[in-house]
């Protein structure tokens, strides 16, 4: 199954590193698993400014400092250049995204499920849409935009960064992108709890002496002792995670 993904954006240069890095880059440069191959296509939206200039925002109506993102020049971005990137049929048969502050924000069970049923499966290729400046002229959001989603309560300067972060924690659920031995189901969160402490080589290192347990190969014991240091680890470091809502 091949899988399309279409970003829209001012600065396509920055998922450069991100596609030439690690196993997310392997992953959406297509190169990760033979039942999905992920297909990144950039549209730089400036190639969709219609003015000599090729702006593509304008002050704010009602005034206000900052410049917004012009609704047509979005359109015309989303309806021509993701046909022009390649290997679209329909707007119909896209999910677009827009990544902005006022998103649901983002948590380890939405890219599960993210990762799953929308990267995962071949219902619907998506569209990301990464802002800047003020953001964007809300006419286009609500005509066009399927879903909102923020990285956390902060404002970053654009979505790229957004992007990158949802696409990467979410392409670690897709089937086949991990493989067996470097499961998600084992990784912080996935239990409501964070991680057990990890010891590689040295065995001592500067006094510092492996935990005996971790040498014994008792696997149950290891096993106990791990979801006790989950326990420990989650009441040091993160005690808001175990406040039952
Ligand atoms: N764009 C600007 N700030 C953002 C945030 N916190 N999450 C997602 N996209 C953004």
């Amino acid at each position: 199954m091949i899988k399309r993904i279409w970003i829209l954006t001012l600065f396509p240069e920055m998922f450069k590193p991100f596609l030439e890095c690690g196993i997310a880059g392997q992953a959406f440069r297509g190169e990760r698993s033979d039942s999905i191959k992920f297909e990144m296509l950039f549209v730089n939206i400036r190639d969709y400014s219609q003015n000599k200039y090729k702006s593509v925002d304008d002050s704010p109506f009602g005034g206000g400092p900052g410049m917004v993102m012009r609704a047509d020049v979005l359109k015309e971005a989303l309806v021509k250049g993701v046909q022009e990137a390649g290997g679209y049929d329909s707007l119909d048969n896209l999910h677009v995204i827009y990544a902005a502050p006022r998103g649901k924000v983002w948590n380890n069970k939405i890219a599960r499920e993210f990762g799953i049923n929308i990267l995962g499966s071949n219902e619907q290729d998506v569209v990301l849409i990464a802002g800047r400046y003020e953001g964007i002229d809300e006419r286009f959001l609500s005509k066009y935009v399927d879903d909102f989603f923020s990285i956390g309560d902060y404002v970053l300067t654009g979505g790229e960064i957004a992007i990158m972060a949802m696409l990467d924690s979410a392409v670690r659920f897709v089937p086949g992108i991990l493989g067996n031995k470097l499961s998600a189901a084992d990784d912080s969160f996935e239990d409501g709890l964070i991680e057990s402490p990890q010891y590689t080589k040295p065995r001592d290192f500067e006094g510092m002496e492996v935990p005996q347990i971790l040498l014994d190969g008792h696997h149950k014991k290891i096993q106990e002792w791990q979801h006790q240091q989950k326990l420990m680890m989650t009441q040091k470091w993160r005690p808001d995670l175990l406040i039952f809502k």
